[in-house]
This record gives structure tokens, sequence and C-alpha cells, in this order.
């Protein structure tokens, strides 16, 4: 396999962090090519947690002994944690969440019905999840914006040039965009898309649950105002997201969720908020997930991102090479350089589930489906496809048996 970097991930060595890894499925060796999706668990982060349980757990922000103390503690530390991987100026732009589903709704719904009306433009892309695409389509049909698409080329990349005649259209208030396309790993120009939307005086939303996983970010050089990510696709348990926002939208908004913890004092006459972020954190905040989440940040920041994002680049460039073996696939995306370790793709007259499950009797776990991308299928003129996709724990063999799985698959159905 290529190697196109110096710094080197010692892939082999880190798989043996991952119990499920070395456990069979359906009696075949596991090769797991599903991470885009969910990724596999580190022992250490499923330590950190059980830990947390076993010693320091009671709930947050209430409880007035050590126990209740050292519970807060670890969660607020959690928060330190994520704000140095983002770089974030302080906790207060912090705010946990459940997922970036979550996350990206609280935006479209506190932002948005407060600041989007008749005239304005809400404009996503064709290449949007449907968590960053369906909560803006709706919060502008419920407020009277008008919603449009920035198009995406037949490679699965964004036409920027569309971007002008949008703002033609009316008062552009939200770009909400993907960092790393979920189905086909396209990697936007989101510091580029950002600058334009501040031109326009509107925000970016950013949802960057395909780009935390793999590479570093910087809220403060991205110049977007929001970011979402989720944690269960980069080592963390299910459960937990984050959104950042910038202090002073986050100080103007209403609240999105309402209950306990997010008010300051209560009334029949009046409610009055929480200071940030606890005004967006409604109820028991999942609080032991945001635990795993400082632990599995911790997990790959030693790991290294740099080196992260050079084992998937071999990983992609070699499984591109490989795929060429094949002339029934067809690559969906952009080049190597523009992209992540995801590969979307069809095989000639094959439906990608029966792909999928054919792969999977050789213990090859890949997606087959829409990817919640629906715009973008539809811009592609499939209904769906099959997607393998990379971590920092995958091994070139699995890419051998996942070709050779599709070796399998165009002989059945030749
Ligand atoms: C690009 C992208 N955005 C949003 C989501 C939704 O994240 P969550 O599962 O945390 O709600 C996903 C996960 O499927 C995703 O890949």
């Amino acid at each position: 396999m290529a190697v196109s970097s110096g710094v080197k991930l010692d892939a082999r060595a880190l798989r043996a962090d991952f119990p499920i890894l070395a456990r069979p499925m359906g009696g075949k060796p596991l090769a797991y090519l599903d991470s885009s999706n969910s990724s596999q668990k580190p022992r250490q982060v499923m330590d950190a947690e059980r830990e947390y349980y076993e010693t320091s757990y009671a709930n947050v922000h209430r409880a007035l002994y050590e126990l209740g103390e050292k519970a807060t503690a670890g969660y607020e530390g959690a928060r330190e944690t994520v704000r140095a991987f983002l770089n974030a100026e302080t906790t207060r732009e912090i705010v946990f969440t459940r997922g970036a589903t979550e996350a990206l709704n609280l935006v479209a719904y506190a932002w948005g019905l407060d600041n989007l009306g008749p005239g304005d433009l809400v404009v996503a892309t064709e290449l949007e999840h449907h968590s960053n695409f369906v909560p803006w389509q709706f919060i502008a049909g419920r407020t009277g914006a008008e919603f449009a698409v920035v198009p995406a080329n037949e490679h699965g990349e964004l036409e920027l040039e569309a971007l002008d005649e949008l703002a033609a259209r009316g008062t552009v208030k939200v770009v909400a965009v993907g960092y790393v396309n979920n189905s086909l790993g396209t990697v936007n120009p989101v510091e580029r898309i950002a600058g334009w939307a501040r031109e326009q005086g509107a925000i970016t939303v950013v949802d960057a649950c395909q780009a935390a996983p793999h590479r570093r970010i910087d809220v403060q050089a991205l110049g977007a105002d929001f970011v979402a990510f989720t944690g269960h696709k980069m080592c963390a348990p299910t459960g937990i997201g984050v959104l950042w926002g910038r202090r002073e939208l986050f100080e103007r908004m209403s609240p999105f969720g309402l209950g306990g913890d997010m008010i300051r004092s209560v009334s029949v006459e009046k409610t009055t908020w929480n200071e940030l972020p606890q005004k967006f954190e409604a109820g028991t905040p999942p609080f032991a997930q945001a635990v795993g989440l400082a632990a599995a940040i911790d997990y790959l920041e030693a790991a290294g991102f740099e080196a992260i994002e050079a084992h998937e680049r071999d990983l992609l460039e070699y499984t591109l090479g490989r795929l060429g073996e094949l002339p029934q696939v067809k690559v969906w995306g952009p080049p190597a350089e523009r992209r992540g370790g995801i590969v979307s793709f069809d095989v000639a007259g094959v439906h990608p589930h029966d792909v999928a499950q054919i792969l999977a009797y050789d213990g090859v776990a890949v997606r087959a489906g829409h990817h919640c991308t629906q715009p973008l299928m539809t811009r592609l003129g499939v209904p769906a496809t099959t997607r393998a996709s990379f971590y920092l724990y995958t091994l070139p063999e699995e890419i051998d048996r996942f070709v050779e799985g599709l070796h399998r698959v165009t002989k059945t159905f030749a």
C-alpha cells in the first residue's frame, strides 16, 4: 500500500483497543467498513464511562454532596475538552445535545423562528444530510422564507458559481452546509462558503459529523457561526452531540428545549433563562456520554488527527485503485484529494442491497441505501448506493476482502 505521508498510524496496534473487531460476524472475521454510519468504540472510552458511573455518578448541577460535585466536574471537564478540540473561545459556546440531529434542529428552531420571514432565503446544499436539510426546509416553510439549494455536479461537488444567482433571489439569511458529505466523502470548501455567507449578512451552519472524527476543526478559523457534530461516529458513545455557536448569537437566541436546568427563575408570571450554555441544555443532560466523548477526543488526539487523515487517504487511494479491476463498478464522488475515507459505488445491474447482503455473507459490513441524502441521490439519478467507509482501525486486508467480495457479486449476477 502506498504511504502518502510521513506521519504513520499503527492501525494494527490500535485495533487491539476495539474488542468488537475481534468478534466474527456470521462465522467470518469481521471487516467493518461502515464507520461513517457509526464507529466502533475503544476500550479506553468504555472504561472512562464505566469508571465515571462507578466512582463519580450523581446528577449534575444540583447535588450539594461530594458525588454530585465529582459528577459535575466530570461533565464540565468534558466541555473543556470539547472547547479545546474545537479551539472555541469559551466553554459557554459549547452546548451538549443528544446528537447532531438535535443540535441542527436547535439552531433551525431557536434561531430560524425568530430571524426568518418572507423575502428571506434559506440556502442548504444538494449534498446535505437530511439533518441539515429538512429542519431548514421546514422552518423556512413555517416562517414564509424561501428555501433553495446550492446544486451539486455529477461528481458530487458543489457548483459555487450558483451562489450569486441565489443571492439575487432574496436576502440570504442562512447557509447550511456539510463539511464532509457522508455519501460520497466530498470535502466542501466550508471556509470559502462561510466567507460568502458573511458578505451576504447570513449565518453559516456547518454539519461537521463526517469531519470531526477524521480532521482537526478550528471553529475560529472556519468562519462559520454554528458547527454541529456527533459523538457516535468518533469513537464516543451514542446519545451525545455538540453544538458550537458564536456566543453573541447564542445570547440573543430564545431557548429550544424548555424545562429543568435551563431556567434562572420560574414563577406563574414569568420565567427567565439560565446562562450559557445551560440555557440550551434542558433537562438532565447526557453527562456520562459527554465524559465518554471527552475520552474519545483524548484517544483520537493521542492517535493524531494528521496520522488518521493520512491513513484514511492511503486506504482511499488503495481502494479506488483496486476497484479499477472491476469494470462493472462505478464509483461516485470527487477525486481522492477532495474527499474523505468514503467510497460510494454502483455495481452494474445489481441492487445495492444485494451487494451489501453478499458482502455481509463474507463478514464484510458496508451500508446500502440513500444514506439520508435523498436530494443527492436524485441528483446522481440513483435511488441508493453501496458505501464503504474507513476509520483509524481499518486495514488494507479488509479492503482486499471487500474487493474479493465484489468479484463474487459480479460473478453471481453475471
Ligand atoms: C453528515 C451527517 N449529518 C448528521 C448526521 C446525524 O447525526 P446523529 O446521528 O447524531 O443525529 C449524520 C449521521 O448519520 C451524518 O452523517
